[in-house]
């Protein structure tokens, strides 16, 4: 798609050099803007999360991390990280760049999510995004990891949440991205498939990807629809108008229901109520089911803009072996929000370009994903 592209450009540029001295410089930019796009390749990490690989600070320092789209902050660890964690993590050493600028000092913010917190100084420095260089990008350098993130695989979060969930007086990557207007389209697109690739331990490369800047035409089939994001609450939250089981509509968005698109997030959660008539519609009882029932599992379809976007058992049910070395399965739909929560089981199934040409009347646009 970028090849094509940057050929259609260069023949625009030839014919227009031929026209006028003018419309040179207006090709130039052209050119300039249409490069600028930043592609980062995913991995998956046992179906549970992706991450990819960005770089912080003059030379490089390379991070894996999760793109979140349920949070807006960007944090990495340093080498004041907890020794004792269960994989290991790269750590920022900020001596070790020319162009890291300590913000805040030594004053420390709280960093916290539904799972996990940290503390961590405000501080600047260049965000090397596939190939963008974003100078001047506010992150934390992360000290004292609670338990949860000395367990966790990949080393940072880079939050991709709209401003109203960023910790007050830093600016976001997206903001940032706005303000330097450094890419050619001010979106970002996600693919992640399930497929397995190149495997190693329980991680598999070349899983996914996300583009800033643009979206590749070999990740999707047929057209996106789009739709406004809704709430103020910093979420990329949009409204859903039915879901349904094997083709029957289980009324959850009756009079309405509202759904935020989380890639931090590996499961779909919705109202308890709601959920109890989706496992009723699959013949379960909970998340936990019979392994016998896994192959019969129906697709379940989640109407967004007038598309059905559907999942398979594929993407929603799994296998595991527990403590004791027992086959298990269960179903990556789970009780507890009033917004629906659209996680990696879903998006594994969708092709999703947030839109943030304004930051503050953002859209999203949905279409199947190519595997
Ligand atoms: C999503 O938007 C709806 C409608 O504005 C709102 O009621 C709901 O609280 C929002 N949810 C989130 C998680 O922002």
């Amino acid at each position: 798609m970028f090849t094509l592209k940057s050929f259609f450009l260069i023949v625009i540029i030839i014919c227009e050099l031929q026209t006028s001295n003018t419309s040179v410089s207006l090709t130039i930019r052209k050119r300039k803007r249409s490069t600028n796009v930043g592609v980062v390749s995913l991995s998956n990490f046992k179906n549970v999360i992706f991450y990819g690989e960005v770089s912080v600070g003059t030379p490089p320092q390379h991070f894996n991390v999760v793109f979140d789209t349920g949070s807006s902050n960007f944090w990495i660890p340093s080498t004041l990280w907890s020794t004792k964690t269960t994989y290991p993590h790269q750590k920022f050493n900020v001596k070790a760049s020319k162009t890291y600028f300590p913000v805040s000092g030594r004053k420390e913010y709280d960093i916290q999510y539904k799972l996990g917190a940290l503390k961590g100084t405000l501080s600047q420095d260049n965000l090397m995004l596939g190939g963008i260089i974003l100078e001047a990008q506010d992150f934390f350098v992360g000290s004292k990891p609670d338990y949860h993130f000395t367990t966790v695989k990949f080393d940072g979060i880079l939050g991709l949440g709209l401003p109203s969930l960023k910790i007050a007086g830093t600016n976001t990557v997206l903001e940032n991205l706005e303000k330097k207007n450094l890419i050619s389209q001010r979106i970002f697109s996600i693919w992640l498939t399930s497929r397995k690739g190149k495997v190693t331990g329980d991680e598999v490369q070349n899983a996914g990807q996300i583009i800033f800047g643009g979206l590749d035409k070999r990740h999707f089939r047929g057209e996106h629809v789009y739709v406004p994001v809704l709430s103020r609450k910093g979420f990329w939250n949009i409204s859903m108008s039915q879901i349904s089981v094997n083709g029957r509509d289980i009324k959850a968005c009756v009079p309405q229901c509202f759904a935020f698109v989380d890639a931090g997030n590996t499961d779909i959660y919705g109202p308890k109520e709601k959920i109890m008539k989706i496992y009723a519609e699959l013949g379960v009882t909970s998340k936990d089911i019979a392994c016998s029932k896994v192959r019969k599992l129906p697709a379940i379809s989640f109407v967004i803009g007038g598309k059905s976007l559907f999942i398979t058992r594929n993407n929603y049910a799994y296998v595991y072996i527990d403590a004791r070395g027992a086959k298990r399965c269960a179903v990556r739909l789970l009780a507890g929000t009033d917004t629906w929560v659209l996680g990696l089981a879903f998006m594994q199934a969708t092709h999703t370009v947030f839109d943030f040409q304004d930051l503050s009347n953002p859209k999203i646009g949905f279409a199947k994903a190519a595997p």
